[in-house]
């Protein structure tokens, strides 16, 4: 069984007072659903990431903490970078890697997305590696085609175990337009995924949680979650608000246990 997850990417949004309200309407909203059944974790700017480890100690949530983003050295003279080991020393652990804006706004190729996926494992963070397709590409009916190889040249050498890492399927089209594909043809792709780990390790080898993201909001994930391979939510936009990301949590897993 994989135990559903949920990541709220805040994007570049929010001051550590509003991270506060949202941690302080989270302790109120907190869905009242087995604990194992579930699993949530929130993608603050990087500025936040040390306060909000601190106040979720302090708190009765069971939150995990992701980066948005990491270099792919422990240390140097890398000028506004941060490493895996300061995000490690701060209490994060898991981490966004590849995310679409990331290659589309800053260059990120595949080779350098595979270097900072080395140096978070290495480090013991948890990578949440994105991959999708832009719509040009879907178009041109390119859709695998791209994402195998995001996912091969992501990994080349490397074969993290399948509780080591995450994978979010990210239509680039979908993200922040409403538009999202149809459950059926994000589960389609879930599976081409699935199958293309097990071609990795084996046709009964466990694989990594897949989740989606693109447009998710606490009224479509039902949805999404019905579907066998989709084992979560990447979440922008809907996010935001500690009310919606609960009712997100709330929908999905109800969705997932049904
Ligand atoms: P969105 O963003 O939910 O606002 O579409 C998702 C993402 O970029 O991770």
């Amino acid at each position: 069984m994989r135990t559903p997850c949920f990541v709220a990417n805040w994007k570049m949004n929010k001051t550590l007072g509003e991270a506060q309200e949202y941690l302080r309407t989270l302790e109120k909203r907190w869905p009242h659903l087995p604990a194992s059944s579930w699993e949530a974790i929130l993608a603050p700017p990087f500025i936040m990431l040390a306060p909000m480890a601190e106040l979720l100690k302090a708190s009765t949530l069971r939150i995990g903490l992701a980066a948005q983003n990491v270099h792919f050295e422990d240390r140097g003279a890398y000028t506004g970078e941060i490493s895996p080991l300061m995000l490690r020393d701060v209490g994060c652990r898991y981490v966004i890697i590849g995310h679409s804006e990331r290659r589309t706004y800053f260059g990120e190729t595949n080779a350098l997305i595979h270097k900072k996926l080395a140096a978070a494992l290495r480090a013991g963070l948890i990578p949440i590696l994105c991959v999708g397709e832009t719509r040009e590409e879907r178009e041109e009916e390119k859709t695998w085609e791209v994402i195998e190889r995001q996912l091969r040249e992501g990994l080349d050498d490397l074969r993290p175990g399948p509780s080591d890492w995450l994978i979010a399927y990210e239509p680039v089209w979908a993200i922040g337009t409403g538009l999202t594909p149809t459950p059926a043809e994000a589960e389609a792709v879930h599976l081409q995924i699935r199958d293309f780990f097990r071609s990795l390790s084996g046709e009964e080898a466990d694989t990594p949680r897949i989740l989606y993201g693109g447009s998710v909001t606490d009224k479509n994930i039902a949805a999404f979650m019905q579907e066998e391979d989709i084992d979560g939510a990447l979440a922008g936009g809907a996010s935001l608000s500690a009310d919606s990301f609960c009712n997100m949590i709330e929908q999905g897993v109800k969705a997932k246990e049904r």
